[in-house]
C-alpha cells in the first residue's frame, strides 16, 4: 500500500475523478449539517460534482431529517459526469453547471454549504498555461501547488458568513511546505474538525485521507479524529507552520512497537547516497552526456533527493560519471579510455575540489562508492531531508543514488515489498516523525542511525531468521 496520486493511475479517467463511496458521502453531510441544519432559502455549492454523490446524499439527509434541500449548484468540466449526475439527481433543486470552476470569471454568489471531494491532481499534471493562469489566480498556488488546494481557495471564498464546508483530500496539506499559505488561509477562518479516515476509504486507492470542516466564523479549537479512533482537542497553529505535531500528537502510543526487530536487523546496508564533489560535472541528463562514456560504460543512472520526490521514484532521466569498476575500485589512470579524455577537459575543476586538496586522486569522487553492494540490487530509497518521510523502490538495481538520498538494501531481496509498505505505513510514519531529528522548515532528517533502530514487524524478521537458517 503506498502513497497514491489520484490522477496519475486513472490513466484515461477525467482530472482527477474518484467518485466518494456513497457511505463516506454520507457521513460528511451528516457532519455538513451536524447542529447547523438546512433552512429555507440556504444555498449549497458542490465543487468538482463528479456524478453527483454528494448532491444524492444531501438528497438523502433532508428526506429522511425532513429538512428542505437546499438551493444548490453543482460544478464539473466533465459533460460524460455531469449527464449522469443530472438523471441520478434531476428532481433535485440543484443547478448543474458544466464549468471551470477554477475560471477566473466564475460568478456564484454565496454559499452556506460546500461539500464534496475536489480534484487531486499534482502540479506535474497540468498545462505550462494552467500554472501560469492558476499562480495568477490564486494565493495558494505556490511551489508544487494541487489543484486540491485551489478547490479549497475558491470555495472558502465563496462560503457565506457562518457558512459550513465539509472536504475529502489527502491529508498532506497538513504539513508539507507547499501547503503553508492554505494553512495560513484555513485558520482565518474556524477548522472545527479534522478527521483521518482510514487509508482504504476509496476501494482500490490507498490514500491518506483526510474529511475538514470548516466553519466561516471566529473559533480556535479543532476536534482531531485520528485514524487510531483517538480524538482531541488542538490548537492549529495560524502562522502557516506545519500542524503535524498538533495534529498528530501522540499518534505513536497508538501502535505497538515492541517486535524486538529494527530496520537494522533486517537490512544489509542503510547508507547515504555518494558525493562525488562536483555533481554539476559528474551528473548529466541521459540525452546530453557525451556517447562514447555510454557507450564505454562510464554511465550509471542515478537520482538526488528532490529528484526522487519530484519524480516519485528514481527515474530522473540523469546519469552520473563514475570512474570506479564493480568493486568500487577507482580505475587507473592509463586505463581511463573516454572517461580521461572527458575528465582531461575539466581536469582544473576537478583538481579544485575539497577532496583533492585532501589528497584524493583528481579524478575520483569524495568516497569510492561501495559498487559490489548497492549496484545490481534492488533498494528503497529516500529522500535525506523530507517532510513526511516518504520510500520508493529502486527496483531495477542501475541507479546510484547521490548524497541527499539514504538507500536501504534489505538482507533477504524477498522482503522488499513488504519492508515498502511498512515504510510508507502510518506507525512508521509516525515512529519516524516522533525520532527524527528536525532540519530546516521542520522537515525531518533521515540518518542512518535513526532508520536503523526503526521497529519493523516480527514477520520481516522472521523471514531473515528462516533464511539464517
Ligand atoms: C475526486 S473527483 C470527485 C467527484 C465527486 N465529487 C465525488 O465525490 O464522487 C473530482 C471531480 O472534479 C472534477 N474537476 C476537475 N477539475 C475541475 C475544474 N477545474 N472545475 C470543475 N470540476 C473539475 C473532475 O471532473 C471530477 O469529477
Amino acid at each position: 500500500m503506498f502513497k497514491y496520486y489520484w490522477r496519475v493511475s486513472l490513466g484515461q479517467e477525467m482530472k482527477g475523478h474518484v467518485p466518494t463511496p456513497p457511505e463516506l458521502a454520507d457521513e460528511m453531510v451528516a457532519e455538513l449539517f451536524a447542529e447547523h441544519p438546512p433552512a429555507d432559502g440556504d444555498r449549497i455549492l458542490f465543487p468538482g460534482t463528479g456524478k453527483g454523490r454528494f448532491v444524492a446524499a444531501v438528497e438523502r439527509y433532508c428526506a429522511e431529517n425532513d429538512y428542505p434541500f437546499p438551493e444548490g449548484a453543482a460544478v464539473d468540466l466533465d459533460p460524460g459526469l455531469l449527464a449522469e449526475a443530472r438523471e441520478q439527481n434531476g428532481d433535485t433543486a440543484v443547478e448543474f453547471r458544466e464549468e471551470d470552476f477554477l475560471a477566473a470569471d466564475c460568478d456564484y454568489g454565496q454559499f452556506d454549504y460546500v461539500v464534496g471531494n475536489p480534484p487531486y491532481v499534482p502540479i506535474e499534471g497540468l498545462s505550462e498555461e494552467e500554472k501560469t493562469r492558476y499562480k495568477h489566480e490564486f494565493r495558494t498556488a505556490e511551489q508544487r501547488f494541487d489543484l486540491y488546494m485551489l478547490f479549497f481557495e475558491r470555495s472558502l471564498d465563496l462560503l457565506a458568513d457562518g457558512g459550513r464546508l465539509v472536504f475529502i483530500t489527502p491529508e498532506k496539506f497538513e504539513y508539507t511546505h507547499t501547503t503553508e499559505e492554505l494553512r495560513r488561509l484555513m485558520t482565518q477562518y474556524h477548522v472545527e474538525r479534522i478527521e483521518h479516515v482510514p487509508e482504504d476509504s476509496f476501494a482500490g486507492h490507498v490514500t491518506y485521507p483526510t474529511i475538514t470542516t470548516i466553519h466561516d466564523r471566529d473559533g480556535e479549537e479543532t476536534r482531531v479524529v485520528r485514524r487510531d479512533g483517538t480524538v482531541d482537542t488542538v490548537e492549529l497553529p495560524r502562522d502557516g507552520s506545519s500542524w503535524a505535531s498538533t495534529v498528530r500528537a501522540g499518534d505513536t502510543d497508538a501502535y505497538d512497537y515492541d517486535t524486538g526487530v529494527t530496520l537494522g536487523d533486517v537490512t544489509k546496508r542503510i547508507s547515504c547516497g555518494l558525493a562525488t564533489g562536483r555533481d554539476s560535472l559528474y551528473v548529466q541528463s541521459e540525452e546530453e552526456v557525451p556517447e562514447q562514456l555510454v557507450e564505454e560504460g562510464w554511465t550509471y543512472h542515478t537520482t538526488s533527493g528532490k529528484q526522487l520526490s519530484v519524480n516519485d521514484g528514481p527515474d530522473s532521466g540523469d546519469v552520473i560519471i563514475c570512474p570506479y569498476d564493480g568493486h568500487g575500485n577507482l580505475v587507473a589512470e592509463d586505463e581511463l579510455g573516454a572517461f580521461g579524455d572527458w575528465a582531461e577537459l575539466h581536469r582544473e575543476e576537478l583538481e579544485s575540489r575539497s577532496c583533492v586538496e585532501k589528497g584524493k586522486v583528481w579524478y575520483s569522487w569524495h568516497e569510492n562508492p561501495p559498487m559490489a553492494d548497492i549496484y545490481g540490487v534492488e533498494k528503497i530509497l529516500a529522500k535525506d531531508v523530507c517532510d513526511p518521510p516518504e520510500f520508493y523502490a529502486e527496483r531495477d538495481g542501475n541507479v546510484i543514488p547521490r548524497h541527499s538520498v539514504y538507500y536501504i538494501i534489505p538482507e533477504n531481496p524477498d522482503d522488499l515489498d513488504a519492508l515498502l509498505e511498512y515504510l510508507n505505513s502510518p506507525k512508521a510514519r509516525a515512529w519516524l516523525e516522533a525520532n527524527a531529528q528536525k532540519a530546516h522548515n521542520d522537515y525531518y532528517r533521515m540518518q542512518s542511525k535513526l532508520l536503523k533502530k526503526l521497529p519493523v514487524p516480527e514477520e520481516i524478521g522472521e523471514t531473515k531468521q528462516t533464511t539464517l537458517v
